[in-house]
């Protein structure tokens, strides 16, 4: 069995069945993911914040996005791998931007790359795909620009989401991410456009759904955003298990002879 293609996953939108995406950072989470069933990982560049601890998208570089993408392909056998392009990849012209994706398909074995941008990304994408490398878009709430944006905010902005959506599904997009938006500026775009929409935050009536996994698994300390639903509670899970861990080392509970050689 071989991973989900980039026209199998667009063709879900026809057959209109829900796409599930998570994000994955490592081997082992990959592994679980993939196994439970999502139709794609991304390789996200919250890498930056849930897994290196910065506090922001911004810092993470591309050597870094090729490092951790290379883990996550090592475990995958069914999804469809997506690996964002961090800041400034796709920012430095066509040329560059090939560049870099091409080193992102070329060093990790991901089938596609992702990039922040709709309107204004039009001729990257458009090159990009030429190039025969898919690429799946994201607008709406862009967090590469939180600089400019002061901080995350749902975006309201109707002219602006529907010429993004439509320019990016113009210059070749194979799909995009909506992010926090109003869900009936989501449905309306969802209806115009023929690839399929991945909402986080921007309600039901997308295509699809994609959350940051280590929100979702309850993982990420302190806010999540209001849109993010939890599925487990693994810091309770982790916290626990390494406190009795502690107590049964002190009380000399373990190791039992179980775990000892005669
Ligand atoms: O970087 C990321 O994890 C993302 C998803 C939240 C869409 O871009
Ligand atoms: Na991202």
């Amino acid at each position: 069995k071989s991973r989900l293609t980039v026209p199998q996953f667009v063709a879900r939108k026809a057959e209109g069945k829900k796409l599930t995406v998570l994000t994955a950072y490592d081997y082992p989470m990959a592994s679980l993911v993939d196994q439970a069933g999502v139709d794609a990982i991304l390789v996200g560049d919250t890498l930056s914040m849930v897994v290196q601890g910065h506090d922001s998208t911004i810092p993470v570089t591309l050597d870094e996005m090729i490092y951790h993408a290379e883990m996550v392909t090592r475990a995958v056998r069914n999804a469809l791998v997506i690996v964002d392009m961090p800041f400034p990849s796709n920012l430095l012209g066509v040329h560059e931007a090939i560049r870099n994706a091409g080193r992102i398909l070329k060093e990790t074995g991901a089938q596609a790359v992702k990039l922040e941008g709709g309107a204004d990304q039009a001729e990257v994408i458009s090159g990009l795909v030429n190039a025969g490398i898919p690429v799946m878009a994201h607008i709406g709430l862009r967090p590469q620009l939180v600089h400019q944006m002061g901080g995350y905010k749902v975006q309201r902005d109707q002219d602006r989401l529907f010429n993004d959506a439509r320019a990016a599904a113009d210059a070749g997009a194979f799909s995009i991410v909506l992010e926090c938006i109003p869900q009936t500026d989501a449905a309306e775009i969802t209806k115009m456009i023929d690839i399929p929409t991945i909402g986080i935050g921007a309600g039901k009536e997308c295509d699809g759904q994609v959350l940051v996994l280590n929100d979702m698994l309850g993982l990420t300390e302190g806010h999540v955003p209001k849109f993010v639903k939890q599925y487990a509670k693994i810091r309770e899970t982790v916290t626990d298990a390494v406190r009795q861990y502690c107590e049964e080392v002190q009380s000399g509970e373990f190791p039992a002879p179980s775990h000892s050689f005669r």
